[in-house]
């Protein structure tokens, strides 16, 4: 199968990214046909930023995902904005986009109400080029959060309406994959919401690269519930939350955690368990990522070779569209 995915570029990553994205991204690499991961830096323009800040969130990115294991080597890891097809795609989908579909999306309404000088036209089309990304490599699969469901259901619509519009099998319809437990972690001080650099709360936010003491302060302040029974239920959104990470981090299924804290004093127990197994998840990331991010150079060149293949494959598939949409000169 073909995996595609993608990320936005800062070292600001957090546990939800990790265990929801990055550590798929991984395990699956080997499956891949390959295994395409996209740093999507085009994607960072549709809000307010700084551009120096976008080069080293970058590389930061880029350190960190190596230093989780991503292999370069036999994957496709590459910046979104060195392969133009991504862009040329975007414009070719908006014709078979409506705009009411993109107006509706929950994150351009949650995005666009936070806007205070400008609710640029980036954001609205910030579906549209994700399409793009995935479907310009006719890709079957793409390993997600939950929160990027609806993202895939607009994608999915717009290849079926292309193909109906300009042939059939032109693009790949593809799947998302989006993992049972840990494809929501909760933010830890509001279980309620989903853990986010931007619209969580700091404290409440574990980061791929705070210092073993930080995640242990953060997790150990964990908002918990009522009662002191460690399960999973609606009702209990903080210690749910805290089971599946802990699961994840172990490696073993929420029951399995559920059956271990049977014997626990209390939430306590619960949260130094899921502290110190975070830690020890994350700290080879952490070390790794000191390692690698110096070398600026070293980054570039392997960004430089993951775009050769990725345009290589966006090609092919451009090329197809162009002739099918008449743009351009016949194919012969
Ligand atoms: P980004 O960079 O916001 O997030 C990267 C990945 O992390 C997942 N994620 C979470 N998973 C579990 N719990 C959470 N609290 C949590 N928060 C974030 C996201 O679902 C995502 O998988 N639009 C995408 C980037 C993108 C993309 C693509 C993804 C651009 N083009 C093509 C797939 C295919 C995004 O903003 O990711």
């Amino acid at each position: 199968v073909r995996i595609f995915s993608g990320i936005q570029p800062t070292g600001r990553k957090h546990l939800g990214n990790y265990i929801g994205a990055i550590r798929q991204w991984v395990e699956h690499q080997d499956r891949g046909d390959p295994a395409i991961y996209c740093i999507v830096d085009l994607h960072a323009l549709s809000l307010p930023y700084d551009p120096p800040e976008l080069r080293t969130g970058l590389y930061d990115l880029l350190a960190l995902l190596l230093a989780a294991g991503l292999e370069p080597e036999g994957s496709v890891l590459f910046r979104q904005s060195d392969v133009h097809e991504h862009t040329e795609l975007t414009w070719m989908l908006s014709a078979v986009t409506a705009v009411g579909e993109l107006n509706r999306m929950h994150q351009f309404r949650d995005k666009s109400v936070g806007q205070r000088e400008l609710v640029s036209a980036a954001l609205l089309y910030y579906p549209v080029l994700q399409a793009a990304d995935v479907l310009a490599y006719r890709a079957h699969e793409v390993p997600v959060g939950e929160d990027q469901r609806e993202h895939l259901e607009l994608m999915r619509d717009v290849a079926r309406r292309f193909n109906a519009r300009f042939g059939e099998d032109i693009l790949v319809v593809p799947e998302h994959r989006i993992p049972e437990i840990g494809g929501r972690i909760m933010d830890l001080q509001e279980p309620a919401n989903k853990m986010s650099t931007t619209g969580g709360t700091a404290e409440g936010t574990v980061l791929v690269l705070d210092d073993p003491a930080t995640i242990e302060k953060k997790i150990k302040r964990a908002v918990t519930d009522s009662g002191s029974d460690i399960v999973r239920a609606p009702d209990k959104p903080g210690v749910t939350n805290l089971i599946d990470i802990l699961a994840v981090a172990r490696g073993v299924a929420p029951h399995a955690v559920e059956q271990e804290m049977r014997s626990a004093r209390g939430y306590g127990d619960l949260k130094a368990a899921t502290a110190q197994a975070v830690i020890e998840m994350l700290a080879p990331v952490r070390e790794g990522y000191a390692e690698l991010r110096g070398d600026e150079q070293r980054l570039e060149a392997i960004l430089a070779a993951g775009a050769e293949k990725a345009r290589a494959m966006a090609r092919e598939t451009l090329s197809d569209v162009r002739d099918a949409m008449g743009v351009g000169p016949p194919r012969r």
